[in-house]
């Protein structure tokens, strides 16, 4: 890193008289902040993360480590003093991570049948255990520790196959690493983490694994000039393998959250509710109540379909991105109740796809009277989601102006709809087809309507 950013000058010069007029990024927001986003990012809209680590063996959920030792949290404490010997430490759980299931070809199959156009896996959590053979993490680490294969390394080329792209989330804090400990008592004006630990393993991910996607996230103790995200995104965007199509979030350091990067998450779960300026992702979690996997999960605790689509919908509709994350066991297996989750979404979105990805937002982006409508808009279509079925089998959407040669499709059901209106004038009324099982299953009905203003 040090080397790489001494060479800015040098390699600025080589680079413009080769290429002319090569724009360079500066390490400020200003500069970083204007780089215009990978045009994949936008249109992939769906995607899923994955939550995976040495936490998935407690199975209590991803903070285990921290309840427990950090905030003495009774119910942490009752269940290692319930469940492990006495003396037991979070180390021992690490040969424990055996992921003797992992099959990195059968889960691509899986993200693929969902619809996803992109995974993002965790390479390392808070924890600090990386599942990549990091030679900068001794002993902590998928391939001395554990399932002794490089857990990272292995998905990328499956998902790559099936045209998904490939995103590592990382955590830039490590809760209990003796140099980030060090570094937080001097108030974060040495940086021993960040030289020994952050910045080399950052680049390690990108240079072996040549990520589509960063998603940064435990920056939120210290400043983004302690973390050198500014220096790290300048070397991303400049001069790395991935420069052109690599995607970051907005998780650089406590002051940046919901204002720099390259898209915004704001907070887990944010969802805004009018139409953000930036390009920005909702992530959420098919366990509501977790991100790792968790053994006491109850059926009644995973997101339903409907849920789950209707949160597609909004999202998109709003100019966002879904992110929605299963815990896979320390098997390796993603728990069924999650496949058969994501396999749905995917069956729909087989059908109604076409008014979601590559999609922008249209002029009204909801409107919610009798029918709850959403709208996105994509070519010289615009879409119109909705999520119940109107009694008399005619829906009036209130926002289209209809002209002299709109025509409307029900996507997934053949023959043009019938419809009436004033051209010219908002609201267009259409008859739909017969209800039927099949639609019922749908949940959500999406109409094409082409030549509306
Ligand atoms: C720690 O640093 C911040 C600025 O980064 C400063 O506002 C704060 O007063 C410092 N705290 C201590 C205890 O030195
Ligand atoms: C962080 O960036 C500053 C400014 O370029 C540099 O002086 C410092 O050495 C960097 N720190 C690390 C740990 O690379
Ligand atoms: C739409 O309206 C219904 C009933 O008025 C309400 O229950 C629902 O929360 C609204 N949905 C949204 C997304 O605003
Ligand atoms: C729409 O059709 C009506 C009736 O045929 C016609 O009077 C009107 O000029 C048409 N409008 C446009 C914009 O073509």
């Amino acid at each position: 890193m040090a080397v790489a950013v001494q060479l800015l000058p040098l390699l600025l010069l080589v680079a413009s008289a080769l290429a002319g007029y090569t724009p360079r990024y500066t390490p400020d927001w200003d500069s970083l902040d204007a780089r215009p986003l990978p045009a994949w990012f936008d249109e992939a809209k769906f995607g899923v993360f994955v939550h995976w680590g040495v936490y998935s063996v407690p199975a209590w959920g991803e903070w285990f480590w921290y309840y427990w030792k950090d905030r003495k949290d009774p119910d942490a404490e009752a269940f290692m003093r319930n469940n492990y010997p006495p003396g037991f430490s979070y180390a021992d759980f690490g040969p424990q991570f055996q992921a003797k299931f992992y099959d990195p070809k059968k889960w691509a199959e899986i993200f693929e049948a969902a619809g996803a156009r992109y995974v993002v896996l965790t390479s390392k959590h808070h924890e600090g255990y990386t599942n990549w053979p990091s030679p900068t993490s001794w002993n902590w680490n998928s391939m001395d520790v554990g399932p002794h294969r490089d857990l990272v390394g292995e998905l990328g080329p499956h998902l790559r196959e099936k045209n998904i792209h490939f995103g590592l989330y990382h955590s830039l804090l490590e809760w209990f690493h003796p140099f980030y400990l060090l570094d937080k008592q001097n108030n974060f004006t040495t940086q021993n983490f960040v030289a020994a630990k952050v910045l080399p393993e950052l680049v390690d991910l990108v240079n072996r694994y040549k990520p589509d996607l960063i998603w940064s996230d435990g920056e939120w103790e210290a400043p983004d000039a302690y973390w050198n995200s500014t220096e790290f995104l300048a070397w991303l965007y400049n001069d790395s393998p991935v420069k052109d199509q690599i995607v970051v979030n907005d998780r650089w350091g406590r002051e940046d959250l919901c204002k720099h990067g390259g898209y915004l998450t704001c907070h887990d779960k944010y969802k805004p509710d009018t139409l953000p300026k930036r390009k920005w992702e909702m992530c959420t979690t098919l366990d509501k109540k977790t991100w790792g996997y968790r053994r006491t999960m109850e059926s009644n605790d995973v997101m339903t379909e409907l849920e789950i689509i209707s949160e597609l919908i909004e999202v998109v509709a709003y100019g966002g991105n879904y992110l929605i994350n299963v815990g896979p066991t320390a098997d390796g297996i993603i728990p069924p109740i999650f496949e058969e989750r994501l396999r749905s979404v995917g069956s729909w979105l087989k059908i109604n796809g076409e008014g979601i990805y590559a999609s922008k937002p249209w002029r009204v982006q909801n409107y919610n009277d009798t029918i709850n409508v959403w709208y996105t808009t994509k070519e010289s279509a615009v879409y119109a989601f909705f999520t119940s079925w109107p009694k008399e089998g005619v829906l009036f959407l209130a926002s289209p102006i209809p002209t002299n040669d709109t025509k409307v499709t029900m996507l997934g059901v053949p023959n043009t709809r019938v419809w009436s209106g004033d051209t010219g004038v908002e609201g267009i009324y259409i008859a739909l087809p017969l209800f039927s099982q099949s639609l019922a299953d749908m949940k959500i009905w999406t109409l094409r309507l082409e030549n509306v203003k």
